[in-house]
This record gives C-alpha cells, structure tokens and sequence, in this order.
C-alpha cells in the first residue's frame, strides 16, 4: 500500500499506510494521526484537514479543485504549498508522500 508521512509541528515524522484510492485525511484518521481534525468527514467543507504538501510532491498533484481552492480560504495560515487532505487522494504515483501538519487547524 502506498505510504503516507506527516510530519509533526515538533518535527516528530510517522509514516502511515493506506489503501490506494483513499485521502490523506483518511490516512491520518485511521491511524490516529493527530493534528488532522476533520469536523466535515471528508466533504471538502471545514478545512480542518489542511496540511502542506513538501515542495517534491506538489507537481504531482492535481490543481485543487474551484470547491478545495474556496475553503483553502478557511484554512488556518494558508500557504502556497497548502491543500486539504481531504480532497487529495493517494496513489502509487504519490507513495511516499509527505506533508507537514500545521500547528492548529482552528
Ligand atoms: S475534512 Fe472537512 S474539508 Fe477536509
């Protein structure tokens, strides 16, 4: 299975597995990642799921969408490298990837 790291605000690093074809956000969730909130449950409405993508991994990335791109303005010190977990579904293309936890989500 493809895998997934974050990296904590205290730089601490725990590498996840997930199932192709499911989201970051998930990634954390199921594994009890902290730090992703995840009020909405995944439907691209809270953005308690914001996180940074390292710089490798953002061209491989799809643009966000119009919908990610609005809540993005929700998000908690947003940065260009910013997306929501949610809506970013992983895959062998991205295995590996590795995306910074912002310090809060509120
Ligand atoms: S879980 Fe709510 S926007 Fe991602």
């Amino acid at each position: 299975m493809p895998k997934v790291t974050f990296v904590h605000p205290d730089s601490r690093r725990q590498t996840v597995e997930i199932a192709a074809g499911r989201t970051i956000m998930e990634a954390a969730v199921n594994n009890n990642v902290s730090g992703i909130e995840a009020d909405c449950g995944g439907s691209c409405a809270c953005a308690t799921c914001h996180v940074y993508i390292e710089p490798d991994f953002l061209s491989k990335l799809n643009a966000p969408s119009e919908g990610e791109a609005a809540m993005l303005e929700f998000a908690v010190n947003p940065r260009e490298n910013s997306r929501l977990s949610c809506c970013i579904t992983v895959n062998y293309d991205v295995d590996g990837i590795t995306v910074n936890l912002p310090e809060s989500q509120y």
